[in-house]
């Protein structure tokens, strides 16, 4: 598949389903949130303190006294920065999709959460012809503590450009963080399968993901953990079943 199909083919499946994205994936993303916040510590990052009500030295009214930037790379309708909104003082969202962007935009609002803590926006790090795009070369793109990807290593063409571009973003030290699925069989062919076509790698191996991070600059004290229990896609049918993945998080820290 092409750089060009893969990017359309996303773009425009993505803008599809992004309505419903959220409650039609409800279950899985509240697991996925569950199985990131339980790994704060295995993340490395020197979090703020939970700012979301349980009042503690850092979270007083002064507010967090240090910085700690998250780019959520793929972002959808906000997964991951749902997930760690709590232990940063920013999330940057940035997504293919300008209907993923739409539905992570209009829930910080509904939230009464201020755009500077929090917003998405529409653009690509992965075109190898503009690697640096005019819509993402502000500030408020670079330095980042923390940048992750939750499941979309899998729709990306070069997965280790992308491991590279993001890895860019990041402030020496900072924390790469992917989560994707355990190589598994093709399902390109499963009509059920609505987002198939968007699909470029069928998993990454340990191995795989540790030369990728490597070659980025950001294998310092790599680690690769296995989801336990696997991952449930309740909106998803495959062969006649409920949708199951095996999923890791991969982390490493820039050098
Ligand atoms: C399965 S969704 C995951 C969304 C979210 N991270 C989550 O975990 O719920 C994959 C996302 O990757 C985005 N995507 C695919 N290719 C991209 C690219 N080259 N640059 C930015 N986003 C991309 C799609 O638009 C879609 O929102």
């Amino acid at each position: 598949m092409s750089d060009h199909t893969a990017v359309e083919s996303n773009r425009s499946h993505w803008d599809e389903n992004a309505s419903t994205y959220n409650s039609k994936f409800e279950k899985t993303i509240l697991q996925i949130i569950a199985e990131v916040q339980a790994r704060l510590d295995w993340i490395g990052v020197d979090w703020i303190e939970d700012s979301s009500g349980n009042e503690t030295s850092e979270s007083s009214s002064k507010g967090p006294t240090k910085e700690v930037r998250l780019l959520d790379y793929a972002c959808g309708t906000g997964l991951v920065s749902r997930a760690l909104a709590p232990h940063v003082t920013q999330c940057v969202g940035i997504d293919l999709s300008e209907g993923m962007v739409d539905e992570y935009n209009k829930t910080v609002e509904n939230q009464g959460i201020p755009h500077s803590e929090m917003f998405a926006q529409v653009g690509n790090l992965l075109d190898e012809s503009d690697p640096s795009p005019a819509a993402l070369s502000g500030p408020e793109f670079y330095n980042f503590d923390i940048a992750v990807v939750g499941l979309g290593f899998h729709h990306f063409d070069k997965p280790s450009f992308a491991a590279k571009q993001l890895a860019a973003r990041l402030k020496p030290g900072g924390v790469l963080l992917i989560i994707d699925f355990l190589p598994h069989g093709d399902h390109k062919h499963n009509h059920d399968h609505p987002a198939a076509h968007t699909v470029t790698h069928l998993g990454f191996s340990e191995e795989a993901v540790k030369t990728m991070f490597e070659e980025a600059g950001v294998g310092g004290r790599f680690e690769y953990d296995v989801v336990g229990k696997g991952i449930v896609f309740h909106g998803v049918k495959e062969e006649g079943n409920t949708m199951s993945r095996s999923v890791f998080m991969a982390r490493g820290f820039k050098l």
